[in-house]
């Protein structure tokens, strides 16, 4: 992880100080480095090569980073890691721009890998995140599609890249094709569980350990797990309160108003058994990816007890 770090700090260009100022900022300011993590441990349960494993977490690390950047201008946010976000301080021109800048670095990292089946997942995993980050716009401020539609967008913008850092580790270090299914399986689970904890973080997480703000899905007009499994139990509020306003009234509300609205939708959520209920799911999801580690037959390897506490603090996260 040292090295994917020194690595990352390398991004940029010797006669262009200005872009290496904006990368230096991205790059440097500390994020969890998950899924990286994920990509090293990966290939520590078969055979790591540092090499190519090195480059397939740095491609991971900044594959994340590019959609990010991209993510906070589509959702207008103003904080990420606790700083400034990219499109508040320099705009969505720059934005655009730096996130395409790390796609494209992202890309070529993974290229140095020289193995096709890598580059072939990276591809389809970058289709995804866009396709996942589509449905969300699509889908804001409507909530006709529900849970299912909930599930087709977490797959695609969060649990694809999950899957492909634990894949593309198994893949580099040559594991058998049941091997490569099992890991798969951890992945899905994984990045899923990932993402419904993220989601219960912008519910009712502290705001300086998230280093995001608070109710940003609402304002923006998503549901996630937990808002929609209480709206399931309350259809009533489809027609009326909060969530109907928040919809209904987007248009003409004042931003008090809007944020009166935020803060009473959080508050019934949050009072309900909806959190509960999401953890629930969240560990779950956590047991499946535990039983697809369990399925990998290798001798005993530290690299599965690391895995194995990704899970644990993925669901346990305040951050
Ligand atoms: C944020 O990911 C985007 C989601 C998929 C929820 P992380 O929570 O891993 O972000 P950093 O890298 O640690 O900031
Ligand atoms: C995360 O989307 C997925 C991607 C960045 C592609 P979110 O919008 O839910 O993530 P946060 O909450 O901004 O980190
Ligand atoms: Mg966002
Ligand atoms: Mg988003």
């Amino acid at each position: 992880m040292a090295e994917v770090e020194r690595r990352l700090r390398t991004i940029g260009e010797d006669d262009f100080p200005w872009l290496d100022e904006l990368l230096r900022y991205i790059l440097a300011t500390p994020g969890k480095r998950a899924r990286p993590a994920v990509t090293l441990l990966a290939g520590h349960l078969f055979d790591f090569d540092p090499d190519v494993h090195i480059s397939m977490a740095v491609a991971v690390e900044l594959l994340h980073t590019a959609s990010l950047v991209h993510d906070d201008s589509v959702d207008k946010a103003p904080l990420r890691r606790g700083v400034a976000t990219i499109t508040a301080r320099h705009g969505d021109a720059v934005a655009l721009l730096l996130g395409d800048y790390l796609f494209a670095s992202s890309a070529e990292m993974v290229c140095a890998t020289n193995n096709v089946r890598v580059i072939t997942l990276f591809s389809r995993t970058l289709r995804l995140l866009a396709d996942g980050e589509l449905r969300e716009i699509q889908q804001a401020f409507d909530w006709t599609g529900g849970l299912e539609e909930y599930w087709a967008r977490v797959e695609r913008k969060t649990a694809s890249l999950f899957t492909t850092a634990a894949v593309s580790g198994a893949v580099l270090g040559a594991a058998t094709e049941t091997e490569i299914d099992a890991v798969t399986e951890y992945g899905m689970s994984l990045g899923t569980a990932f993402q419904v904890v993220d989601d219960i973080l912008d519910l009712q997480g502290d705001a300086s350990e998230v280093g995001k703000p608070i109710g940003s899905d609402l304002r923006g007009g998503i549901l996630t797990l937990p808002a929609l499994l209480y709206l399931g139990d309350h259809p009533e509020l489809n027609e009326k309160g909060p969530f109907a306003r928040l919809r209904d009234e987007r248009e003409t509300m004042t931003e008090p108003d809007r944020e009166q609205c935020v803060d009473e939708a959080l508050h019934l959520i949050r009072d309900s058994d909806a959190v509960e209920n999401s953890y629930a799911v969240a560990n779950r999801l956590a047991d499946r990816a535990r039983q697809a580690l369990g399925k990998i037959n290798r001798p005993a390897n530290p690299a599965l007890q690391s895995l194995m506490d990704i899970i644990d603090f993925v669901v346990q996260r305040h951050s």
